[in-house]
């Protein structure tokens, strides 16, 4: 905090005086007014910390200026001066809002320990405040965008999972699909946001380093191993572990991890003694544990530990009424972050963006509109700003031919139905789905002999 600065209010100039000569000694900024509205006007200005408020001034009392100073900011604090021990103003100062008051005459010694204990109390009234603001707000509940059923239902089943003891939970989804945002949301909506939230990735470390990185080793477990280190289970205990891309990690160590999620308990490496940690282990994946399961390269047992709570992210595309306030709130966001004043997105290549099949999920949405704000010159991106999806449907690489071969002709008709379906049968939206025009839809429903009533 800055200097704190200190508002003197009092008719008479000597009180003012020793009061500002003392406080300024003390390392304040102090600032005077002699009635009642020099008083509010001089606080009105802002920047005022606390204020020293005499209960008589020439044009009213001090409750009426006490009430106005609350008024326009609640956080400024006011002592109030009283003449005499009048009880009765004391009790209604109190009542307002006032830290405090003080009987004239007054020891000066005593009014500069209570204005340094009061300004200690909003200095560290307004550091919480901005530690919450900074910690906990980024990952609320409300920075994850989207109402559609699907995400309405995946955001209370967030919610209730934060406020619930479960100690394992497993998150999967598509890349790009919102598993780490779910994970820390999950994270600092608990009553462990106080305590650590590790974040480890499982496949980017090769076996024996994870190992330690995770559980931690005793001086000497192995060659570099000079001295003794706690791992993320030890560092994060009372908080929350997220071991991302956990598909990945090889059958020995899902050995361990099951007896941590089972027991609590784990050993360092090369330790003998079991360590007893309080976590609640996220897991994610953006792979099919169950048929990495059938494969042999998932452990069952773990599979069915980490899937008590599952929550499936869902893909984007499979909920294109959430597009539209996703793109939104990215231009918002870029706004200002890039000082830039871009109204919005047009219609059109709102509809183009809403039928695109985003295989790198909001990831790749943020990208498109980060990419589009930065390049344009517009004041509302079109169609032209967003070549990904301009040029027609862009398949994403899931798409594989089957080892059996497919049937062409029926899934192109299969492809045209779901466009007309989507799209209430309207002819040109269902052809930018499929990046053909109208007359080319036209002549597949005709091919296909595609009829409103049987097929919309
Ligand atoms: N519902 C959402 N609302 C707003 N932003 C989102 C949402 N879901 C994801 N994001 C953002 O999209 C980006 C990708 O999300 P995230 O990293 O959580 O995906 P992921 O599922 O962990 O992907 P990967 O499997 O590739 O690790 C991030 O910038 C994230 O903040
Ligand atoms: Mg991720």
């Amino acid at each position: 905090m800055q200097i704190p600065t200190v508002l003197v209010v009092d008719d008479e100039q000597l009180i003012r005086w020793s009061l500002s000569d003392r406080l300024t000694q003390e390392g304040y900024r102090v600032l005077q007014a002699e009635t009642a509205a020099d008083a509010v006007a001089r606080h009105e200005e802002g920047g005022v910390d606390l204020v020293l408020l005499d209960y008589r001034l020439p044009d009213g009392d001090g409750l009426g200026v006490l009430k106005k100073i609350k008024e326009r900011d609640p956080d400024t604090l006011v002592i109030l001066l009283t003449a005499y021990s009048s009880v009765d103003a004391a009790v209604e100062a109190m009542k307002q809002g006032a830290y405090h008051y003080a009987n004239k005459p007054f020891n000066l010694d005593d009014i500069a320990s209570l204005v340094e204990k009061a300004l200690e109390t909003t200095r560290l009234r307004r550091e919480l405040r901005e530690l919450r603001a900074s910690q906990a707000q980024p990952y609320s509940l409300d920075r994850i965008v989207g109402s559609s059923p699907a995400m309405a239902t995946v955001k209370a089943l967030l919610q209730k999972v934060a406020a619930s003891p479960a100690s394992t939970v497993l998150l999967t989804g598509e890349s790009g699909t919102g598993k780490d945002l779910a994970a820390k949301v999950i994270h600092y909506s608990s009553d462990r946001a106080g305590r650590p939230f590790m974040n480890i990735t499982c496949s980017a470390l090769p076996e024996t380093l994870l190992e330690s990185e995770l559980f931690g080793h005793e001086r000497g477990a192995f060659t570099d191993a000079r001295q003794q280190k706690r791992g993320l289970f030890e560092t994060a205990d009372g908080g929350t572990v997220f071991l991302d891309e956990i598909g990945e990690t090889v059958p020995g160590l899902q050995a361990k991890l099951l007896r941590i999620l089972e027991d609590k308990t784990f050993k360092r490496v090369g330790g003998a003694a079991d360590i007893r940690v309080d976590v609640r282990v996220i897991a994610a994946t953006n792979r099919n544990l169950e048929e990495e399961v059938r494969r042999g390269r998932f452990r069952e047992d773990l599979y069915y530990r980490l899937n008590v709570l599952p929550i499936v992210l869902p893909p984007l595309r499979a909920r294109e009424e959430d597009i539209p306030l996703l793109v939104n709130y990215y231009v918002d966001g870029f706004n200002t972050e890039f000082k830039k004043r871009v109204r919005g997105v047009s219609g059109d290549a709102m509809r183009r963006l809403q039928g695109y099949g985003w295989p790198g999920n909001i990831r790749e949405l943020r990208n498109a509109v980060e990419r589009a704000m930065l390049l344009t010159e517009r004041d509302t991106l079109a169609t032209e700003d967003f070549p990904l999806a301009s040029g027609g449907v862009r398949l994403g690489e899931g798409v594989e031919l089957p080892a059996g071969g497919i049937d062409l002709e029926q899934l192109e008709r299969s492809l045209v139905v779901q466009a007309l379906e989507r799209s209430g049968w309207n002819q040109t939206r269902a052809a930018a789905l499929l990046g053909v025009n109208r007359d080319q839809i036209r002549y597949r429903i005709e091919k296909f002999r595609l009829e409103k009533a049987r097929h919309g």
